[in-house]
């Protein structure tokens, strides 16, 4: 296939199951215990209903926006993904080059291979940083301190994760700390060489943001060990407070998924929260993030900006979670199996796919600028009305 043979984000998902070697695909494509709330986040989008008009004048569309006023080709950024390097060598700046190319935000996950470093070193445009709150504080400042001299223009404080939601996947895979890779896993990496061959064109094959840079963690057998037990359980709002503090820049809460929260995280001070279940990787059992959207954008009214990921995987998708609210939205999965199919080309082609979907609904839906979109775009925008 070429990029311009790829007209959806299923045919790049399909693309990288076959490309990808299965223990990462597997880890992209897959969410805690049952799967319903991952399964969830894709299937409430198509609960919503567009109202059709006709015969309005939507000749001269625009989808630009902006995110804590930041200026976005269109309200969509590339939410934080650990282990990317591993979809594809080199993916988290390939990523990062893809959007700042595109003229949407990316985020760099605390657990990429590539470090905060390496991105900033092959990108013009700052880009974002997300933080997991680590037992070892002394870590998580210089963490902070990395992705300010870096000149990161957000960090993204990851909250949904003070312990780890179980994915069987995972766990039958060998994707633990330390790796188990089984016999199946290896025999099927023998089966990607093209895989297997840009990886070893690329020295960044392990966490760069901790190796290295956490107390002790000099190899992998030594990381293995400190991830194993560095996420904090003990976080709280009082953290933070001092992270805040300490990095002093735009602040943006992620994993909010109730309205008193959503109020908590007014009261902290962020900039924004994004409604995310962690893509239901996380709680299993938690409602979709686009059915708990209406409840928390209510609560929030225009105090601080809500934005929402979990399950877009068109434009219509990031047009609906508009529509209901948010401000703006992160993709996540679309953008792994967009690079793990083509590279940084996927990534381009995607962020192009979604655009014209979103242009083109904008105008089925009588309208020309992506500002004025509300619910009445949805004949049963109330469903998720609580
Ligand atoms: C994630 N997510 C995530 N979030 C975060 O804050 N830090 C991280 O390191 C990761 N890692 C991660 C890995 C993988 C493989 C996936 C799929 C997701 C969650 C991510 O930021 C986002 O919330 C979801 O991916 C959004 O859902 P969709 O777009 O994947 O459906």
């Amino acid at each position: 296939s070429t990029p311009s043979q790829i007209t959806c984000v299923e045919d790049f998902r399909r693309l990288a199951e076959r490309r990808v070697p299965r223990m990462f695909y597997d880890y992209a494509d897959s969410g805690s215990w049952t799967e319903g709330t991952y399964r969830s986040n894709e299937s409430d989008f198509h609960k919503l209903k567009f109202r059709q008009r006709v015969a309005v004048d939507i000749e001269k569309r625009t989808y630009r926006s902006s995110m804590i006023g930041i200026d976005v080709a269109m309200p969509v950024a590339i939410a934080p993904t650990g282990l990317t390097g591993m979809q594809h060598a080199d993916g988290e700046i390939l990523g990062a080059r893809a959007a700042e190319k595109f003229g949407i935000p990316f985020t760099l996950s605390t657990m990429s291979i590539c470090s905060i470093e390496d991105v900033a070193a092959h990108t013009h445009k700052p880009f974002w940083f997300q933080l997991y709150v680590m037992r070892d504080r002394d870590f998580i400042e210089r963490l902070i301190d990395r992705a300010k001299a870096a000149n990161c223009s957000a960090l993204v404080l990851t909250l949904d994760l003070q312990v780890l939601g179980q994915r069987h996947k995972d766990i039958k895979n060998g994707l633990s700390t330390p790796p188990r890779p089984t016999l199946a896993n290896l025999v099927n990496l023998v089966t990607k060489p093209r895989w297997c061959m840009s990886m070893l064109g690329t020295k960044r094959r392990t966490f760069g943001n901790i190796v290295g840079h956490a107390k002790g963690v000099g190899d992998l057998s030594s990381l293995s060990s400190w991830t194993a037990e560095q996420f904090d359980p003990a976080l709280s709002w009082k953290d933070i407070e001092w992270i805040k503090k300490r990095w002093g820049g735009k602040l943006i809460l992620k994993g909010i998924m109730d309205a008193e929260d959503a109020r908590l995280a007014v009261e902290s001070g962020a900039d924004a929260l994004i409604v995310s279940n962690h893509g239901g990787r996380q709680l299993d059992g938690a409602p979709s993030s686009i059915s708990a959207l209406p409840n928390i954008a209510h609560a929030v009214g225009k105090e601080i900006e809500v934005w929402m990921d979990g399950g877009i995987r068109s434009g219509q998708d990031v047009l609906k979670a508009i529509a209901l609210g948010a401000k703006g939205t992160m993709i996540g999965r679309p953008f792994l199996y967009s690079l793990g199919a083509m590279g940084e080309a996927g990534v381009s082609r995607c962020l192009q796919v979604i655009a014209n979907e979103l242009d083109i609904t904008m105008g089925f839906c009588g309208h020309t600028d992506i500002h004025n979109i509300d619910r009445s775009i949805l004949l049963n925008g109330d469903i998720f009305d609580r």
